[in-house]
């Protein structure tokens, strides 16, 4: 099957979260089953620094652009993943993340950027561009993505390519005016109640929540929990009457780059078998933060955007009392100035017990998963999650609230759980600070008085087999099953 894998981030070229884990990983495991898989982004400075052998294949008219846009076709830096870049230097040549400003400042003509890019993928879609290779199947990621799906329904569907949408966060709709809805120039029927209109704004993902072939998300429980009003954002209706095209798929790790037995950035490589050795990268990781070498105490662990799905404002409140356990913290991410404030002043308040890193490297984010022995994921929802995966990988336990891929992936060390050896976590139910910190305190309490319960939960989290190689059969069965639905 050909495959059109359409994204807004991808790592290793551009990534502000796992949406770029995922399609910098998934492609190539497609690959491996066989198919002809495509990616194609923005051409944003890094796409274009990091791709390999990018040539100019073809040109695109789209209204609002000022000049015709380029499709660049190469491959992904590995040199295996055949890549496309759209190139309107006017809409993406600018320094940043891919949504705003080094700031956090949204772009004002966001709508604009992911219109002209989902209107040159439609194109390249129907082979208009690049004549020669023409996708059976198209698959769009988050809301960036949406107004693909809502374009090519326009078209005769024998002629089509089958249109499939993957959610990674409802929460993230891509809404705006009406006003901004016509300067886009769309067609105006797809200004309904049942088409792009969203309470009297315009949002695209609704494009391939509506217009979608097959819609998935990725989880099985996330899945479940967007149908109902508390986690549908507005959409539970609509995707309540789609639940027979819609399927929760769970996400994989790449264990390629997150392997603790074989990581360049880490102080020392380990596996199950030589799990003692985290105490060296525990110790490194002390040293580089500024942290008490401190071997008794565990070191808890955060790494996330400081928003409020993970539930930061949560820590936030609960932080003087972690801070009266015998605990120390480090949290990395960045996100809302607010948290990434609290979370500094805290920082000054204990010094050599909380380090706080407000910024994001991978080099970081290695060496915290190895180097700590607990992480902690209190997320108010999460569709998937794959921090909490890295992190049971590393021997790094989990301690998360049961929502999303978090209820799929982490099995609470309850007595029952432990004595089957199947726990590789701490899993509590409400997002509030009491029981935040009553899950922190079993921890604690495993992690000092049971040594050999937590090196067994530990370890049964290290052989946890969350790769790509299942989850890809899934999405190949779904193509299949999304082809033969086309009329003949
Ligand atoms: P989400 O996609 O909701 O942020 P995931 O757990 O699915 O959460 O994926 C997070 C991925 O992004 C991990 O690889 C993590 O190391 C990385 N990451 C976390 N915070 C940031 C950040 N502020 N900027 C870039 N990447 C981040
Ligand atoms: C989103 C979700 C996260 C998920 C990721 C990749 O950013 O917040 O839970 O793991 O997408 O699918």
């Amino acid at each position: 099957m050909k495959i059109l894998f359409v994204t807004a981030e991808a790592h290793p070229l551009v990534k502000t979260g796992g949406l770029a884990d995922v399609c910098g990983s998934l492609p190539l495991e497609l690959m491996r089953h066989g198919h002809d898989v495509r990616l194609v982004l923005p051409a944003y400075p890094t796409a274009l620094a990091r791709a390999r052998d990018l040539t100019c294949v073809g040109t695109v008219d789209i209204p609002l652009a000022p000049a015709p846009v380029r499709v660049l076709l190469g491959t992904m830096p590995d040199g295996q993943v055949p890549l496309y870049l759209v190139d309107s230097p006017a809409h993406f040549a600018r320094e940043g993340t891919p949504y705003g400003d080094e700031r956090g400042q949204d772009w004002s003509d966001n709508a604009e950027r992911f219109a002209v890019f989902c209107r040159a993928v439609t194109a390249m879609a129907l082979e208009r561009v690049t004549p020669g290779w023409r996708p059976d199947v198209v698959h769009c990621h988050d809301w960036h993505t949406g107004l693909v799906p809502a374009l090519l329904q326009l078209e005769p569907a024998a002629t089509r390519p089958a249109s499939i949408f993957t959610i990674h966060n409802l929460a993230y709709q891509g809404l705006f005016s009406y006003s901004k809805f016509q300067d886009l120039l769309l067609p105006s029927g797809l200004w309904r109640p049942d088409g792009l209109e969203f309470h009297g704004k315009m949002s695209f993902i609704k494009g391939g929540l509506v217009f979608s072939d097959w819609l998935t998300t990725v989880s099985p429980t996330y899945a479940e929990e967007i149908c109902t009003p508390r986690l549908g954002c507005g959409f539970d209706d609509l995707l309540r009457r789609r639940r027979d095209r819609l399927c929760g798929i769970l996400n994989g790790a790449n264990y390629e780059e997150w392997d603790p037995g074989n990581d360049p950035f880490i102080a020392r490589p380990y596996t199950a078998q030589s799990i003692e050795s985290k105490a060296e990268n525990k110790r490194h990781l002390q040293e580089s933060l500024g942290l008490a070498r401190d071997e008794e105490s565990p070191l808890i662990a955060s790494v996330g955007r400081l928003v409020e799905q993970k539930g930061i404002d949560l820590m936030v409140e609960a932080m003087s009392e972690l801070m009266e356990r015998p605990v120390q913290l480090v949290v990395m991410g960045n996100g809302e100035r607010r948290f990434g404030s609290a979370l500094e002043d805290a920082a000054r308040q204990n010094p050599g017990r909380l380090a706080v890193h407000v910024g994001y490297t991978e080099e970081l984010a290695h060496q915290v998963e190895a180097g700590a022995d607990m992480f902690l994921m209190p997320s108010r929802f999460e569709p998937c999650g794959l921090t909490q995966l890295y992190s049971m990988r590393y021997g790094t336990i989990p301690i998360v609230r049961r929502t999303g891929g978090l209820a799929d992936t982490v099995v609470d060390a309850d007595a029952t759980n432990v004595a089957a050896g199947r726990a590789n976590g701490f899993v509590f139910e409400e997002p509030t600070q009491p029981e935040l910190l009553r899950a922190v305190d079993r921890a604690i309490e495993c992690f000092a008085e049971t040594p050999g319960t937590w090196r067994q939960i530990a370890t049964t989290g290290m052989a946890q087999e969350y790769s790509w190689t299942r989850s890809a059969g899934r999405y190949r069965d779904l193509y299949r099953g999304a082809l033969c639905d086309r009329p003949a």
